[in-house]
């Protein structure tokens, strides 16, 4: 098994010059195989609301489930460096319940840092949970959690006041003692920006390539989520289709006869089925 993935190995990618891979994890399986093609940073992401719970935003989703699913990728990828994504009014109301709510992914999660939206509004509320030992993961840009205030899933910063807010709120994220930056869907010149001015890991998911590292949803990634495609996903496998096919499969052998097969069928011990033919007077 690779080395645990820490912040210093991934400040140490940042120097090296060596890309970072993100993508999100909800579960156990996956995060076995993100785990096995060595991606260095999970996301169990509120997106999950979405690609897994079929909601129509991120908003609907509970500390309780966020905090199972994390549990659940980590026992799959015990070395990636696992970040817990704060729902929606999990951190917003006070900073005591940011810490209560953030401490519960580090604790019963095992998570390495959670994430949290937002800008300067945030930058107190991140002081306190890193003083209280939570290592933050900002999120600047399209920030779902806001998309009543953005007027939808939208790209941000693409006029040069747009541009100026997301630059200094990166810098002021920073001071405020974030270990990591994700800019999602913003011009990739206001990212290289960011990201020549940042001392910590900035991803970028919709940001170009600018950045120290690259965040997918994974669901989108392998083409298993279709309800809404943003421009930024490169889709590399068709799954929907693969499982389609199989599930069409199955259901035409199961009609058509075709299974099960005798290879799929238990044995009786032998001389079992003379005795219970005797028993029943068969
Ligand atoms: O929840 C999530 O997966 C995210 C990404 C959209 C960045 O926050």
């Amino acid at each position: 098994m690779r080395q645990k993935v820490t912040i210093h190995t991934l400040q140490g990618k940042i120097h090296s010059g060596e890309k970072i891979t993100m993508l999100t994890g909800y579960d156990y399986p996956m995060a076995l195989l993100e785990e096995k093609a060595g991606i260095d940073i999970i996301l169990c992401g509120d997106s999950m609301a979405m690609t897994v719970f079929g909601h129509e935003s991120t908003l609907n989703m509970q500390m309780d489930t966020m905090v199972t699913h994390s549990k659940a990728v980590r026992k799959g990828a015990p070395s990636a460096f696992l970040v817990g994504d704060m729902p929606y009014m999990s951190y917003q109301i006070s900073k005591e319940e940011a810490i209560r709510n953030g401490g519960r992914f580090m604790a019963e999660a095992g998570c390495d840092a959670v994430k949290l939206e937002g800008g300067q509004n945030m930058a107190k509320t991140i002081e306190a949970m890193v003083n209280a030992t939570i290592p933050v993961m900002g999120h600047l840009g399209l920030t779902p959690q806001s998309i009543a205030q953005l007027g939808g899933f939208k790209s941000q910063g693409r006029d040069c006041s747009g541009a100026l807010k997301i630059i200094e709120d990166a810098r002021i994220l920073e001071e405020s003692g974030i270990s990591l930056l994700l800019l999602e869907a913003v011009p990739p010149e206001v990212a290289g920006i960011i990201t020549e001015r940042a001392k910590i890991p900035v991803i970028g998911i919709g940001a170009g390539p600018h950045v120290h590292g690259q965040l997918l949803i994974v669901h989108d990634a392998l083409g298993f989520f279709d309800a809404f495609v943003p421009k930024f996903v490169k889709k590399y496998l068709d799954l929907n289709s693969v499982i389609l096919e199989a599930l069409g499969n199955y259901k035409s052998e199961v009609l058509e006869g075709q299974f099960p097969e005798e290879e799929h069928c238990y044995k009786l011990k032998d001389g079992e089925w003379e005795k219970i033919q005797k028993q029943l007077g068969l």
